[in-house]
Formats: structure tokens, sequence, C-alpha cells
């Protein structure tokens, strides 16, 4: 039974089947210990196609990108939404959407995520810009804030870059979506709110991983005083609530059959979709520019060129407002952050077949799919594919543009891809956020540019990725990395 190339019960032209020895887990101990190198094995010995033994799961992975395009046209033979609302409900602590006590809600939660994008992207950048410079000018630029004292008078100051990109985009961002206590006026719990969220995300993988919260020890203390920062009557009081979680609140309100905790809960789940992901992946973003100064500095040359401002703009000058339309103009910057997100991210894209179906693959070739089974993009293994990039574990910041324009040629098997960069998902379950998200971490960028020379501490280790949540989103780094700063 060892050899794991179980052939029992499966149907003619079905993929091939890894199962594994181990009753149920199957070979999930063996993806968790690194999926990447799992999913690549198996790619060479079984084909671009196999299906694997996972929890109870039997998931067919599409390994080769140029499928990819065919998988997305299956919308509604293959749904993402039914295992989202299987998962995210467990996870944040609010019954599920679809449970069919909740009618239209889905619908109408879907319609909101357009308040985060198109024109609607213009008033949050300005916001987020905005609230950039409240936290980063008070707590590190010499304002008011304790730590913001140490940069005066050009002196080097140093911390943790993880640590520092975590308080600053964190703040920032939910300043931007969910509204401050009064106009330019910051919530005096911030740091606490943010020590319990770091302590739930510790979790957040075993959470998904459906092992019960009860067994986490005080993850679900720490998950109530959460949901508890969001109770409607709290909410109420906070002024800039962006349009966004105004119309989700409005959306809640219409269910009498929900709690105040449910609804609480679901902004908690929004607070983790926007951060979870973002900070880790403005860490990278900051962290391969600051190892290459050489990248640094032509990413603030353009920065410069844009806003036409003279060399240094250090932030005793009026603040820097960079605004949506010049942010659009930063392609050597969109390159760079692009890049560090291809590094970084290692979100698996799943979808639960709907009805007993044959998924075509590409022109010649499809496989029979039975109903419940998961379809699952790796999207990791492309991105670190030497065939569409080389040297696919080098850092280059200008690897996505070419000629002054955006880069959008990439090959595999001499064919053009029509996917090549997946950080945000794909087709019906692409995330909402991901405008939002880029604009916001070039905004980051653009202001430590401008306001502060950055350089790494000598003689300490790279940073390395923790895969301990690959298939969840953006790596978080093993351990924090010490930088230098200080006024320019
Ligand atoms: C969903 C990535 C930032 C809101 C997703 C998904 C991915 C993703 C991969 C799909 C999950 C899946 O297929 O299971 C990212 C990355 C981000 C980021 C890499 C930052 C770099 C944001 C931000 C927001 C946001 C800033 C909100 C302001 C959401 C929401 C969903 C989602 C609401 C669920 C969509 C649904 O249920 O249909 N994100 N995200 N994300 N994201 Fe993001």
């Amino acid at each position: 039974l060892n050899s794991t190339f179980l052939y029992f019960g499966r149907r003619e032209g079905e993929p091939p089947l890894i199962q594994g020895w181990i009753p149920y887990l199957g070979k999930a101990l063996d993806f968790r210990l690194d999926s990447q190198a799992f999913l690549k094995n198996n790619q060479e010995k079984y084909g671009d196609v196999f299906t694997v033994y996972i929890a109870g799961k039997y998931m067919t992975f599409i390994m080769n990108p140029l499928m990819y395009p065919s998988i997305m046209k299956y919308g509604r033979q293959l749904d993402f939404h039914e295992f989202a609302d299987q998962v995210a409900p467990a996870t944040f602590g609010y019954p599920a959407v679809g449970s069919g006590r909740f009618p239209e809600m889905g619908d109408q939660i879907q319609r909101s995520f357009r308040l985060l994008q198109g024109e609607n992207l213009v008033l949050l950048a300005e916001c987020m810009m905005a609230n950039l410079n409240l936290v980063l000018r008070q707590d590190f630029l010499g304002g008011e804030g304790e730590r913001g004292a140490g940069v005066v008078g050009m002196a080097w100051s140093t911390g943790g870059l993880y640590d520092f990109c975590n308080s600053v985009m964190f703040e920032a961002t939910f300043l931007t979506l969910y509204g401050m206590p009064a106009p330019a006026r910051r919530h005096s719990d911030m740091a606490t709110l943010r020590h319990h969220f770091t302590k739930f995300d510790d979790m957040f993988p075993l959470l998904v991983g459906r092992i019960p919260i009860w067994l986490l020890g005080r993850t679900k203390a720490v998950r109530e005083t959460l949901i508890r920062y969001f109770l409607p009557q709290r909410m109420m009081c906070w002024s800039n609530t962006s349009q966004f979680i105004a119309r989700r609140a409005e959306v809640l309100e219409q269910y009498d059959t929900l709690s105040d905790t449910d609804k609480a809960a679901h902004h908690f789940a929004i607070l983790w979709a926007s951060v979870g992901n973002t900070v880790p992946a403005t860490f990278w973003a900051l962290y391969y520019l600051i190892n290459q100064q050489e990248a640094l500095q032509a990413v603030r040359n353009e920065l410069h060129q844009v806003l036409k401002l003279p060399e240094a703009q250090g932030p005793q000058q009026p603040e820097v407002i960079v605004s949506k339309e010049q942010l659009d103009q930063l392609l050597l910057m969109d390159s760079a952050v692009n890049e560090s997100l291809r590094l970084s991210s290692a979100s698996m894209n799943i979808r639960v077949a709907q009805e007993d179906f044959s998924l075509r693959l590409d022109e010649k070739r499809s496989a029979p799919v039975r109903k419940g089974d998961v379809i699952a993009l790796y999207p990791q293994t492309m991105h670190m594919d030497p065939e569409i990039f080389t040297d696919p574990e080098t850092y280059k910041y200008d690897r996505f543009i070419e000629g002054g324009r955006e880069k959008t040629d990439f090959f595999k098997h001499g064919q053009r891809l029509k996917y090549y960069r997946m950080p945000f998902g794909s087709g019906s379950s692409m995330c909402p956020g991901r405008f939002f998200a880029i604009n916001e971490i070039k905004q980051f960028l653009c202001l430590l540019l401008l306001y502060l020379d950055l350089e790494m501490e000598q003689g300490q280790e790279k940073a390395q990725l923790d895969n301990s949540r690959a298939g969840l989103g953006i790596l978080l780094p093993t351990k924090d990395v010490r930088f230098c700063y200080r006024i320019r």
C-alpha cells in the first residue's frame, strides 16, 4: 500500500490517484511539509494532472498554466463559494452565508465588492494617503509619537522591518476602511488590536485546516475579543468609514437572524482579508528593494520624475500627496511590487465540482470529474517555473517592464500564457481588494522612498519564507529582519 499509486474504484480516463497509506489524512502531511516540492515531484512522475487524497478530499491538481484558461470557463460547474462558505464561517465565527437563513445576502455582499474598485479607488487612495502620512509622521518621522523623536537630526534609527510594515499598514488600512474616532484622530487601542490580531493570525492555518478552535488554547477568547471590537454600537461612533464597510454594515442590518456578534464577526473577517495578506506583501516589497539599493534608487528616480519633485523630500516639508493618477504612472514600482508578489505568494485556487462532468483541459485532453471533487490550481509552481521566468529564485525589480511599458508576454512550451501572475487568485474567486492592495503598497513605498534613507542592518541572515501557510496567500518571513532608516 505504501507505494501510493492506487487505481481502486477509478473510472476510465480519470487522472492518476496518489493516495498515501494513512486513512483519512492521505497525503496531507507530505503536502504540508513542502507543498511546492510535493507537487513538482508528482508532476514529474504523473504528468500535468493528477488527483491527491488529502484529508478526506480528492483534490485534482492542474499543474500546467496553459490549461488555466479552460478551467476558468467552468464557472457554473466549478464553484468557489461553496468551499469559502464552509471555511470562512468556521474560521471567523459567523453563521454560513449560504445556509438558507439569509436570503440574497451572498449576492449583496458580492455587489459590495464593487466599492473597492473602479472610480471608488480614487477616494480610497486619497484617504489611505492621508492615513499613511498621519501614522508615519507621528510615529516614525519626528512627530509627536515616542519613536518619532529618534530620527530627528539625521541620526539613523533601527527596527524590525516586519514590525514596522505591520504597525503602519495595519493601522492606516484600518483607518481607511473602518474609519476613525474623530476626523484625523487615531484609535487609542490600535496596538492592542494588532497584538490580538497577530495571535489569531498565528493560528489561522490551523483554523482553515479545520482544527476545532477549542483545541487551540486561548484562540477562541482572542477571537471573541477581536470580534467585540466591531460591535455595531462601537462602529456607529466612527467617522470617515469607507463606503465599502458602510455598505456591508447596511446589508448585515437587514437580517434579524444575525446577532450583533455575528455582524461584528463579518467585519472582523474583512479586517483579516484586508491586512492578512497586505502586511506580508508590503514587507516583501520593501525588503527586496532595500536589499538591492540599485533597484531602490531606480524606483525612487521614477517617483521623482512622476511627481516632478526635487531630489530630497524630507518630512519637514509639506506632506507628500501622490494622486491615484500618479500612482498609475509608476510602472517600475508596479513591476517591483509584482515581482515581490511573484516570489512570496503561495495561494491555492480551489473549486468544487457541482456535478459529474468532463473537464476539458486543452484542445486534446479532458478528464472526467465527479460531483464533490476538488479542482486545485497552485500558481506558485508557475511563478517559480524557470521556463516562464528566467532565474525564478532571483528578484528582478524590472522583470515586468519592457521598453517603458508593462511586459505581458510570458511563454510556456512556446505558447503565450494568458495567466502568468496569480497572487490574487483567479476567475470567480479573484480578490476584490486587489487594486486597493496594490495601490496601498505603492503609496507606502512612495512615502518611505521620499522621506527616508533605508538600509538593512549588516551581518544578519537573509529573510526566509515560512511555508507554514503555503496555499493560503502571501507567506510570512520565518523571523523578522532589522533595518536602519533616517530622514533624507
Ligand atoms: C479574496 C489575495 C488584499 C479583500 C482573496 C483571494 C486571494 C486574495 C488569493 C481568494 C481566496 C481564495 O481563492 O480562496 C490577496 C492579496 C492581497 C489581498 C495577495 C494583498 C497583497 C486584500 C484587500 C482586501 C481584500 C486589501 C480588502 C480591502 C478580499 C475579500 C476576499 C478576498 C473580501 C473574498 C472574496 C470573495 O469571498 O469572493 N484575496 N488579497 N484583499 N480578498 Fe484579498
